[in-house]
């Protein structure tokens, strides 16, 4: 061990006289603190000894979880960590005491949401290895809401928050409780090499289970991940900014999702600057949507709400390799999301949507419409990019796919409504 420290010391000194000119500038090495999480007996709840290890080495150490079942029965919140790494070589396993998280997780404050795990800080690095995975024992919760959405109570996965330049790399979400995570109040965040997996084996959806929700958060980049869910893949909501998701593959889910949004009754939120690219769909609803509640407040949020103001824009989708893209509309607009159940009011929101495109799109798909775009009349949509699309319907072999459906579209680029 004491070798081995020395070698890697000597490799890093001669590294750096390579680079730079002088070494004075390197921080001094010194060994991290090591907290390894031990499981407890079978069935026995690991949350505090987890909760321990990052008190001990939550501030410039490092938290090792070896390849074991660790049982999680209680919230746990560990915001605040500072320069920690940690390795997730197991699995972390959710209880299904439905009684004690619907009255515990912990509250998100957006959407009447929460989580089983309050997760953040900064320069955090999190490590899954391509096999350290996050289990929810999702199946209990899909049946026990039987397909009601936003059940209250029913906590997300994880909530990444409050966490500024990390990475999290190479972690498997299998069977969320909900949406697989959250990443709210952040910037600067890498997530590379995901595996998120939420389906259900029965009757009941595996609805709400999206791969990841972004608010209030800036320079997120998602990289290489993969997705099967009954959701959004990847869904961008209030004040997400600078987003990059790329070279990913996704399954059965709903596409990329910006929104829901405009869901507060006069409260401003917008979403500006997103790229998409390097996206393979296999039976997703869309490649692409964007979805925000109507002028006129319904009701309360999570199911209700309406009549926020903002705007998205600088949405770029673009390299999109679709199989089998199951609704109306590759790329979708929806201005109409009211209270459920209520339809129509399509014209009244205020929220706006511009500057999109949605070029390089290829496959085959399941509709007769590139696009389906039902903006507001009270705030049309502007400056839409259409361009490159080679797309055939499936029941049709080879037959391209042309239509559109427009209303209140406005300025449009490389195709007319
Ligand atoms: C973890 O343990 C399981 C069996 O318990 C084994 O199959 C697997 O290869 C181990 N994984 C790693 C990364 O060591
Ligand atoms: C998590 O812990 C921090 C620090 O104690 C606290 O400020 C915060 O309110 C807690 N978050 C939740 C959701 O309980
Ligand atoms: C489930 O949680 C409730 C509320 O915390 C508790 O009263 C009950 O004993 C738990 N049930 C089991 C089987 O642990
Ligand atoms: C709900 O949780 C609170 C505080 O955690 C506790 O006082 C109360 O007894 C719990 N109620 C049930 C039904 O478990
Ligand atoms: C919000 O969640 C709480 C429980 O966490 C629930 O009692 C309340 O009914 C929910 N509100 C709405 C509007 O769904
Ligand atoms: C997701 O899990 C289901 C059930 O285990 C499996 O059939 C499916 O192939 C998995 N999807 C991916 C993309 O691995
Ligand atoms: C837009 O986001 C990209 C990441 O996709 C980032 O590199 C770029 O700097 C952002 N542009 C502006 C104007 O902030
Ligand atoms: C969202 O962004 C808008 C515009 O910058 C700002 O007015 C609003 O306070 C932000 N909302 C939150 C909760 O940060
Ligand atoms: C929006 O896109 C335009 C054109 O690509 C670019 O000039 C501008 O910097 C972008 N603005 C933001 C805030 O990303
Ligand atoms: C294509 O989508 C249709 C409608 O959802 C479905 O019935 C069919 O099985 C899918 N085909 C393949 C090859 O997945
Ligand atoms: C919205 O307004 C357009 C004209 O701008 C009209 O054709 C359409 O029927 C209206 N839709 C609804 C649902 O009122």
């Amino acid at each position: 061990m004491f070798l081995s420290n020395n070698f890697f010391l000597i490799l890093l000194f001669l590294n750096s006289n390579l680079l730079c000119a002088s070494a004075s500038s390197l921080p001094r090495p010194h060994p991290r603190k090591t907290c390894v999480v031990r499981q407890h007996a079978q069935d026995k709840d690991d949350a505090p000894a987890i909760l321990n290890a990052f008190k001990e080495c939550g501030n410039g150490g490092n938290v090792v979880f070896l390849n074991q079942t660790y049982n999680i029965n209680s919230v746990m919140n560990t915001t605040g960590l500072q320069d920690c790494e940690i390795d997730l070589h197991g699995t972390l396993l959710w209880g299904t005491n439905i009684t004690y998280w619907l009255n515990n997780s912990l509250p998100i404050g957006y959407q009447n949401q929460s989580s089983a795990w309050f997760f953040g800080g900064e320069r955090v690095t999190f490590r899954g290895h391509g096999y350290g995975t996050l289990d929810g024992n999702g199946q209990t919760w899909y049946d026990f809401v039987g397909g009601v959405s936003n059940y209250p109570g029913r906590p997300h996965g994880i909530t990444i928050w409050n966490t500024k330049d990390s990475i999290f790399d190479g972690i498997r979400f299998v069977q969320s409780q909900m949406w697989t995570m959250a990443i709210m109040h952040s910037k600067n965040v890498l997530l590379s090499n995901i595996y998120v997996n939420s389906t259900t084996d029965d009757h009941s959806p595996a609805r709400n289970t999206d791969g990841a929700d972004t608010i209030f958060s800036d320079s997120i980049t998602f990289d290489r991940w993969i997705v099967d869910n009954g959701d959004d893949c990847i869904s961008l909501k209030a004040n997400s900014t600078n987003i990059l998701i790329k070279d990913s593959t996704f399954y059965r889910g709903l596409g990329v999702s910006i929104g829901s949004i405009g869901q507060y009754y006069d409260q401003f939120e917008y979403v500006e600057n997103v790229t998409v690219t390097g996206i393979t769909s296999h039976n997703t609803r869309y490649a692409a949507y964007v979805k925000t509640w109507t002028g006129q407040q319904v009701g309360y949020p999570p199911n209700g709400g309406g009549g926020g103001v903002g705007y998205a824009s600088n949405l770029t989708f673009t390299d999109f390799t679709m199989y089998n893209t199951t609704s109306t509309g590759v790329f979708y607009i929806t201005q109409c999301t009211t209270f459920s159940g209520v339809a129509g009011d399509c014209n009244s929101s205020l929220f706006n949507i511009r500057n999109i495109k949605f070029t390089d799109i290829k496959g085959y798909v399941g509709t007769s419409y590139i696009a389906d775009m039902q903006c507001s009349g009270a705030s049309p949509c502007t400056n839409i990019d259409i361009e490159d699309i080679s797309l055939t319907k499936y029941v049709l072999d080879g037959v391209p796919v042309v239509e559109y459906e427009c209303q209140n579209v406005e300025n449009t680029m490389g195709f007319s409504c």
